[in-house]
């Protein structure tokens, strides 16, 4: 299958630029910067992208360009754009102010290729603290702005592109214009990457791979392990067996419901109500990083229990999705808390492991799961993590506080889903992009809050009280927090802005119906700094 290849060199971005990517339809690969594969016969294109250090640091990341440079064509992206202009020769300085933020294309070149369908003046996004002060030769400029003399230029012996621009981020108006020129006109993308395409080639890959032996699949309730199990049993029908664990740390009814979900659709799914065992052996236990490993081992245990029951099971399903695969691949190499489900293999199972979505971005998954015909309301679901509420109830756990703040969080996640605004321009296609269900009517899109939102929850804070008055009466009790984010793939998130009509109304009806909770606050912190989960 056709690929581009991104070479990451650590921006927050090349995720952003892999999805832009596949939004053409088009499969791409991102690499650590120094792992291009040793074959390369599928690949049409290589992009390097940008980078949170300067081509002069010390340990600045080095690729070897002879690799792919001359073969195929190179488009070069901020860092990427300072690295061959410095290599070949010409000169990167530091900036004397960061260039941060829009700017606007001048044309030195309107009839390169790279900006095919992009007017004169079109904004772009800059973020770099060098700029490149003169070209190697055998390099022209073909853009620059009022600040940048050399925002993009190409070689003229050699199929290069470079921009010291982000093309993939949201403020590049035409940056998807410019990524299209350079896959589709210059690297000759066939653009048949498709949901339908995907499931195609994946069921019978997987045919292909498991043969004959019986496959155990662990199901969570989110749509990643759900959409792997809707493939795996279309490939396969009932060598599949699901195994869904409850922890006794779900949302209010989820075990239920879900349950019902899976058994709808033709799901092999055995139940296993383990709540008992995880609540004693979470008893007293206040430290988080303790509480996810005792919940991980757990976990394995009653896993591992249910599974050697299925005789002669080979191989273990995953609902892996491309960026957990990036986050433990991160080049910077460093671990912020012990989740996700790569590397979670039980090794004394022996199993072999089966990650049909390892190449997938959520909005994919997402994608693969409507062309499955499986229900929206799965599909759309929120991410949740694997711990569950236990690391949204800071200090130790009880069933009492379970139940609180199983209320406290479906007062707030009913009223996100019955809670729509109307938009349009910009904001309209925006959430129309990120591929949630809403019918476009006189410009405008009616959008749940929980549709907007990629994820929410209640916190409740245990470790806390504060005094408050009921009637006449006084009380102390915990404090819940509210915590919803925007995001495109966990990674980073912001806060989501929710309005303050609709966080009165929610406030008010968890102070008024839950027990044990007299005051709620709303957390406005992005990730970086925070993240998304208190623990
Ligand atoms: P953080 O808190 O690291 O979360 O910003 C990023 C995303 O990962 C989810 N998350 C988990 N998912 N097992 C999971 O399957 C876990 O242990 C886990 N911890 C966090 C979190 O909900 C968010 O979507």
């Amino acid at each position: 299958m056709q690929k581009i290849i991104i070479l990451d060199f650590g921006s927050q971005t090349t995720q952003l630029i892999g999805r832009r990517v596949r939004e053409l339809d088009t499969f791409c690969e991102i690499l650590p910067y120094n792992k291009y594969p040793e074959d390369d016969s599928d690949v049409i294109g290589v992009i390097l992208s940008g980078s949170p250090f300067s081509v002069h640091d010390k340990d600045a990341f080095q690729v070897d360009l002879t690799r792919f440079v001359g073969r195929l064509p190179v488009l070069a992206i901020c860092y990427g754009a300072q690295y061959i202009a410095n290599v070949g020769g010409g000169v990167v300085e530091k900036a004397e102010h960061r260039e941060y933020g829009r700017a606007h294309l001048k044309w030195c070149d309107m009839e390169n290729v790279i900006f095919k369908n992009i007017p004169h003046n079109s904004q772009v996004w800059m973020s770099h603290g060098d700029t490149i002060t003169s070209l190697p030769d055998n390099y022209r400029c073909i853009a620059s702005t009022d600040n940048v003399k050399y925002a993009a230029y190409c070689s003229e012996k050699q199929p290069i592109w470079a921009v010291q621009f982000h093309p993939e981020v949201f403020h590049s108006v035409d940056g998807t214009q410019l990524l299209r020129n350079f896959v589709v006109d210059i690297c000759g993308s066939n653009q048949n990457w498709s949901a339908a395409s995907f499931i195609e080639t994946t069921i019978s890959n997987i045919r292909q791979q498991i043969g004959d032996d019986r496959v155990i699949l662990g199901l969570s309730g989110g749509v990643d392990s759900s959409v792997v199990a809707v493939l795996l049993n279309k490939a396969i029908g009932n060598q599949l067996t699901c195994i869904f664990v409850d922890h006794g740390m779900l949302r209010k009814n989820e075990f239920n419901d879900v349950m019902k979900d899976y058994q709808g659709l033709g799901l092999n799914v055995i139940g296993v109500d383990a709540s008992d065992k995880f609540f004693s052996d979470l008893k007293g236990v206040s430290d988080p990083e303790q509480k996810r490993k005792i919940i991980g081992r757990d976990f394995i245990e009653v896993f591992n229990s249910e599974a050697k029951k299925i005789k002669d099971a080979r191989w273990l399903a995953q609902g892996t999705i491309y960026p957990d695969r990036i986050e433990s691949l991160n080049i910077t190499g460093k671990v912020i808390k012990s989740h996700h489900n790569v590397g979670g293999l039980p090794e004394e199972m022996h199993l072999k492991l089966c990650e049909p979505l390892s190449w997938l971005f959520k909005d994919e998954v997402r994608r693969v799961g409507r062309q499955l015909g499986m229900p929206e309301h799965l599909i759309t679901r929120h991410p949740f993590p694997g711990p569950g509420l236990a690391v949204r109830i800071l200090g130790d756990i009880t069933k009492e506080k379970v139940t609180i703040l199983q209320e406290a969080d479906d007062i707030f996640i009913k009223a996100l889903r019955s809670y729509t605004v109307k938009l349009s321009g910009e904001d309209a296609r925006r959430v129309l992009a990120a591929g949630v269900p809403a019918k476009m009517s006189d410009g405008m899109i009616d959008v749940s809050l929980y549709d907007q939102t990629w994820q929410a929850g209640a916190i409740l804070l245990s470790t806390v009280r504060s005094v408050g008055v009921m009637g006449d009466e006084r009380t102390y009790e915990h404090p819940v927090a509210l915590r919803a984010v925007t995001s495109s793939d966990a990674m980073t998130a912001d806060w989501a802005h929710l309005p303050y009509d609709f966080l009165a109304k929610v406030s008010n009806a968890i102070i008024n119906k839950v027990k044990g909770v007299n005051r709620v606050c709303y957390d406005i912190s992005s990730k970086p700094p925070a993240t998304i989960e208190w623990e």
